[in-house]
């Protein structure tokens, strides 16, 4: 007997380089859950134009993340990996659960208030981005979405507009449930934010080892430690969080005593922990290398990945259009075949 997997559908935007925060709080995860699940991963183009962008970079943007993807080893054997452009149903979904979404709901959003705030002309598409990726799990009923902390709203609303769907026009939708991951939230190269492409604060996942020691070498550490003879608090530095992933437990021990004890400066701290992190990405880089190399075998695997999404796509929206009394099906229904001519009965004589 065949058991049905349960389904994990995420996306992740071509909007700059894929950095230490998505592989730690979503991209290491979903490559973990291939083993489990039935795995959908989307690039989510429709959603990086919401914001100011150069059109004439996009498509390299694609490409690019579908090679740290891949190379991450979310490879076409283990998990469906496709653009959501190539697939409309995303886009005329969302269409459909606009209008199940109250406006209030959608200008409530933390992640709108504060990407409004940074841009002047503040677009319908940006204010409408969770609808868009309601849509985008709920097109593939999926039940499980692996995420970072920071989209842990928008699957509340996700869920929210599963419901009032479901309630409106019969069930449908399964609710599905947010997978937040151990680096649920990456802090930055400041040590106080978010790692972020628009916070500029990012350790990139494809740096080579010298642009890690150099990009590392920047971070903030324990603002308290001024001297390299002063002892300081590994509890307050974020280098030391991520030594505590990049490094060995032995390690990481030995480096928590020196930095406490002024046994270590903080230069020789990010100095180990560059290496730990180039150490562990090797793979990822080296395979990076290799695919950048063959841009044929990306796009391959991204267009076999958009025909397969589309197949679970269309039934949905199919069934969806169908239950909110659009019915599509025009064409004339094929004439009922000729009803045989009576017997010629003869002339009576
Ligand atoms: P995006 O492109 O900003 O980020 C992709 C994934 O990386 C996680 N992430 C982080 N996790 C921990 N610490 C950080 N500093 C950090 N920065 C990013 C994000 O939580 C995310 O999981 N709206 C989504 C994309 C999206 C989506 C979807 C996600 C569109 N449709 C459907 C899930 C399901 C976004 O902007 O992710």
């Amino acid at each position: 007997m065949t058991e049905t997997r349960r389904r994990v559908f995420s996306g992740i935007q071509p909007s700059g380089d894929v950095h230490l925060g998505n592989y730690l709080g979503a991209i290491k995860n979903w490559v973990e859950l291939t083993e489990r699940y039935e795995s959908i991963y989307c690039i989510v183009d429709l959603h990086a134009i919401t914001i100011p962008y150069e059109p004439e970079e996009l498509h390299d943007r694609v490409l690019d993340l579908a090679v740290a993807l891949i190379a991450s080893g979310l490879e076409a054997d283990r998990c469906t990996l496709f653009v959501q452009s190539h697939v409309p149903e995303h886009a005329e979904l969302a269409w459909l659960l606009n209008t199940v979404t109250p406006l209030g709901d959608l200008q409530r959003m933390t992640q709108f208030k504060e990407k409004s705030e940074r841009i002047k002309a503040v677009s319908a598409g940006l204010l409408n981005y969770p609808v868009l990726q309601a849509a985008d799990i709920l097109l593939y009923r999926a039940d499980l979405v692996p995420v970072g902390e920071d989209q842990r709203q928008h699957l509340e609303l996700t869920r929210e507009i599963a419901r009032r769907w479901n309630a409106r026009y019969g069930e449908l939708f399964p609710e599905p449930d947010a997978l937040i991951g151990p680096g649920r939230r990456v802090l930055g190269l400041d040590g106080v934010s978010k790692m972020s492409k628009s916070q500029n604060n990012v350790i990139p996942l494809l740096a080579t080892p010298e642009e890690l020691d150099a990009i590392v070498r920047t971070a903030v550490t324990d603002p308290a430690r001024v001297a390299r003879v002063d002892p300081g608090n590994p509890n307050v530095c974020n280098v030391f969080a991520l030594h505590r992933v990049f490094s060995s437990p032995a390690e990481v021990e030995e480096i928590e005593i020196r930095c406490q004890t002024a046994g270590i400066g903080c230069v020789e701290c990010k100095r180990l922990l560059a290496g730990n992190i180039a150490d562990e990405l090797a793979p990822v880089r080296e395979r990076a290398l290799e695919l950048r190399e063959r841009p044929d075998l990306v796009r391959e695997v991204l267009h076999e990945g958009a025909e397969r999404a589309r197949v679970i796509a269309r039934e949905t929206l199919a069934e969806a259009y169908d239950r909110m009394g659009l019915r599509r099906n025009m064409a004339p229904t094929p004439a009922a075949p000729a009803a045989p001519a009576p017997a010629a009965t003869p002339d009576p004589a």
